[in-house]
């Protein structure tokens, strides 16, 4: 099979094209990636010789038509994934997330792919409040609150019209928060580590008190596997940790555990406007009809990923020491 794994020198990109490529040898594998500030020839340097890279912008449709054809599968990563970057400057959520993915569609339906796999995210549902334990599935009705997440909501909607219209054959996963090995140091917890170990402050919007489930990076490449070989073309499947809670705090208290630091190290900031609360997904379906099930319990995986931002200081410290930090004051003052 020919697969094209859009947005693969991205964080769960990068990851899911080295589980496929070490899992399914005898594939071919083209990653288109324009190489935005969170793409990263690095993340697949280990890979190079097992994919054909395309420097390209999922928005143009002669890159597209040429990085897709003579595949027969689509794995669409793609995407500008911040939420406080879709708050400061929204247009390229837009354009990316919605523009970019009809682009890819439009030359799917054109060139016949077999398979449209989006990989979207729990964010398009909104929020559940904190005091109850509601879980969406997936006829749970959309509600998206931030620029990103209504990016996205907006792709997982063409992304079926094209199903239902022309008869594409996709599929979509909804996946709850990723982490593990090169996770752009933006997020939560790469921001959480990496700042430990330059012995900075972790800031911690509002009370802490939101809630997220938080799924290891190979859990969720495992279920897109499942979904490409098990998934029937249509369907959307929620992919997540099942039955988790944990706020924000008790994570970073966690990881303070675990790297010897102690409450000293928090700095609580201004909330992200918009914060949503809680988000939870139930994962029945996957593992009723898939048999997927999630495997690396919270504790492992944050070991491992506290191992190996430890160790691979010369993957995240240049980042850290570029624009980055031009980004990281506009968003936290001269903090750290
Ligand atoms: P990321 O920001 O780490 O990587 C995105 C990749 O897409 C980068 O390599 C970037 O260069 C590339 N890209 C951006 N715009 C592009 C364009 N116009 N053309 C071509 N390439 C472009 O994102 P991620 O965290 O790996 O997320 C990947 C996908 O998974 C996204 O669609 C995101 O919405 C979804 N998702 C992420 C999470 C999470 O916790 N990170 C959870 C659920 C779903
Ligand atoms: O739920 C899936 C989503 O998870 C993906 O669709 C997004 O692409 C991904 O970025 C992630 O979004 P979140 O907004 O949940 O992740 P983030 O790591 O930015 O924030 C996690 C929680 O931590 C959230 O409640 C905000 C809070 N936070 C975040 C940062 C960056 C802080 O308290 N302090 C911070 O500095």
């Amino acid at each position: 099979m020919k697969l094209l794994i859009t947005g693969g020198a991205g964080f769960i990109g990068s990851n899911f094209a080295r589980y496929w490529t070490t899992q399914h040898p005898e594939d071919t594998v083209v990653i288109l990636d324009k190489l935005t500030y969170a793409g990263n020839l690095q993340n697949i340097a280990d890979i190079a010789t097992r994919v054909t890279f395309v420097q390209g912008d999922i928005c143009d449709t002669e890159t597209v038509r040429q990085a897709m054809s003579g595949c027969s599968t689509v794995v669409h990563f793609a995407a500008e994934s911040h939420v406080d970057r879709s708050i400061a400057n929204p247009d390229v959520f837009i354009q990316t997330n919605v523009l970019g993915t009809h682009t890819l569609l439009r030359v799917a339906r054109e060139l016949d792919i077999a398979r449209f796999h989006h990989v979207s995210t729990d964010e398009v549902l909104g929020q559940l409040p904190l005091e109850t334990n509601e879980r969406w599935d997936e006829n749970s009705p959309y509600n998206p609150r931030s620029p990103y997440s209504a990016s996205k909501a907006a792709s997982d909607h063409l992304v079926r019209a094209y199903h239902t219209t022309y008869g594409l054959p996709i599929t979509i996963s909804n996946c709850a928060n990723n982490y593990g090995p090169y996770l752009y140091p933006e997020k939560l917890l790469s921001l959480a580590i990496t700042n430990l170990l330059e012995g900075k402050k972790v800031p911690i919007y509002g009370a802490g008190d939101q809630v997220r489930e938080w799924l290891y990076v190979e859990d969720h490449c495992r279920g897109i596997e499942a979904i490409l070989q098990k998934g029937t073309a249509g369907e959307t499947y929620f992919i997540g940790p099942g039955e988790q809670r944990v706020t924000n705090l008790e994570l970073i208290q966690k990881v303070l555990g675990m790297m010897g630091k102690n409450e000293n190290s928090l700095e609580f900031v201004a909330d992200r406007p918009g914060h949503d609360q809680r988000y939870a997904l139930s994962i029945a379906k996957i593992e009723r009809e898939l048999g997927w099930h999630p495997t690396v319990a919270l504790d492992d995986g944050l070991q491992r990923m506290i191992d190996w931002y430890s160790t691979n200081d010369i993957w995240w410290k240049p980042i850290k020491s570029g624009d980055y930090k031009k980004y990281y004051a506009q968003q936290y003052g001269t903090r750290g």
